[in-house]
């Protein structure tokens, strides 16, 4: 089965070809138009800037996929339906509608943070000698599965208990991890995406020179809040005389980056490993646009070894594996609407191409 996969739900315009034969995914196409640059002077995403930009973008995307005029080859048109920026979400929606409608093809509407979760399904992991159940070297995921959501808008835990079926456990209360990167970087300075660049600069910092807070680390929940953690960086740049403030451009930026990321990290690893004992799930999947920061994926690729070493049957394999996307993959691409399309497909989930509407709220559970 092939699918024609279109997402527009943020500052990316991406459209994909994915198939899926005898159980293995394949991207045939992925074409993605970041606007990064453009929302960089604005310090954020301008959704109506957003939307004129996806329309400018499209039609050529979907010229460049080269699918047949005719929809020929292609089996169902999938597209982010929601969460997102309305009037962004709106022209990927409408062209899916269209071509749904013309080709006579069945329409799926894919939910955006569904779409990151199925971005490991894409991975490369390669599985030890043994343990694989895949021909062509790659372990899926096993159910149930502990999902660590992080985005630009979302920062969720998921209990997957098999294909489409999510609990919601957990989810910030205010801002998301992704942009507490962002805002914090732009209280140092650094340009729109923020998570890159702070990523980057931390590299040259001691996670350890700031002691800022991790927030509700030790309640008793797998809630998160990171709205404080930011305040507590600019209070702490506040502090800092004037006179030192110009040393901010120096070490000093590096070392706030760090120590806020490091943060950020202790928090969300801390809080998947307390839905984990909750849950003692088979797999534990991480993704989102937050996903590509390697301080996360180390970390919580340590804290899952060492929770579960010497406690497997076979001695040296952690019963539950992490699953982490790609680093091409992590953020919005339409590969992954593809991937959470074609399951969908597949259980015959579609919807009516004349009725559809993009849902900013759209919930997963
Ligand atoms: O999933 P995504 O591409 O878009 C949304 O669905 O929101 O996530 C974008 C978010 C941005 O906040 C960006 O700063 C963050 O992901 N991000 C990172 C890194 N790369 C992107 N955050 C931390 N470290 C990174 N390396
Ligand atoms: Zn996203």
């Amino acid at each position: 089965m092939r699918i024609l996969a279109i997402e527009t739900s943020c500052d990316e315009t991406s459209i994909a070809v994915v198939s899926l034969t005898n159980g293995v995914f394949a991207i045939e196409k992925n074409i993605t138009s970041s606007q990064a640059k453009i929302h960089a002077q604005y310090g954020g995403v301008v959704p109506e800037v957003a939307a004129r930009e996806h329309a400018a973008w499209i039609i050529p995307l979907l010229q460049e996929v080269d699918v047949a005029h005719d929809g020929a080859g292609i089996d169902a048109v999938a597209v982010t339906a929601g969460p997102g920026l309305v009037p962004a979400l709106r022209v990927g929606v409408e062209l899916a509608k269209s071509l749904a409608w013309a080709w006579d093809k069945p329409l799926v509407a894919v939910n955006h943070l569904e779409g990151h979760i199925y971005s490991v399904w894409l991975s490369e992991f390669q599985a030890p000698s043994g343990a694989c159940d895949r021909p062509e070297g790659r372990l899926k995921p096993m159910f149930p599965a502990l999902c660590l959501l992080v985005s630009g808008g979302h920062t969720e835990l998921i209990l997957m208990r098999d294909h489409g079926q999510y609990e919601l456990l957990g989810m910030t209360r205010d801002d998301a991890a992704g942009e507490a990167f962002d805002k914090v970087a732009k209280l140092l300075g650094l340009p729109y995406p923020g998570g890159p660049q702070i990523s980057k600069v931390a590299l040259e910092g001691d996670a350890q020179a700031i002691a800022f807070p991790r927030p509700m680390i030790d309640s008793d929940n797998v809630d998160f809040s990171f709205a404080g953690l930011k305040t507590a960086v600019r209070v702490y740049l506040d502090s800092v005389s004037p006179l030192s403030k110009g040393e901010l451009r120096g070490v000093a930026v590096a070392n706030v980056a760090a120590s806020f990321q490091q943060a950020v990290v202790d928090t969300l690893v801390a809080k998947t490993m307390r839905a984990v004992q909750q849950t003692q799930p088979a797999s534990v999947i991480l993704s989102g646009g937050v996903s590509a920061n390697l301080r996360l994926r180390q970390a919580l690729s340590d804290a899952i070894q060492s929770r579960f070493s010497g406690v497997s049957s076979d001695g040296d394999e952690a019963p539950v594996k992490l699953f982490v996307p790609d680093l091409s993959l992590t953020g919005d691409n339409a590969a992954m609407i593809g991937v959470a399309g074609l399951m969908k497909a597949a259980r015959g989930e579609f919807v009516d191409p004349l009725s559809l509407k993009a849902d900013p709220n759209l919930r997963l559970a």
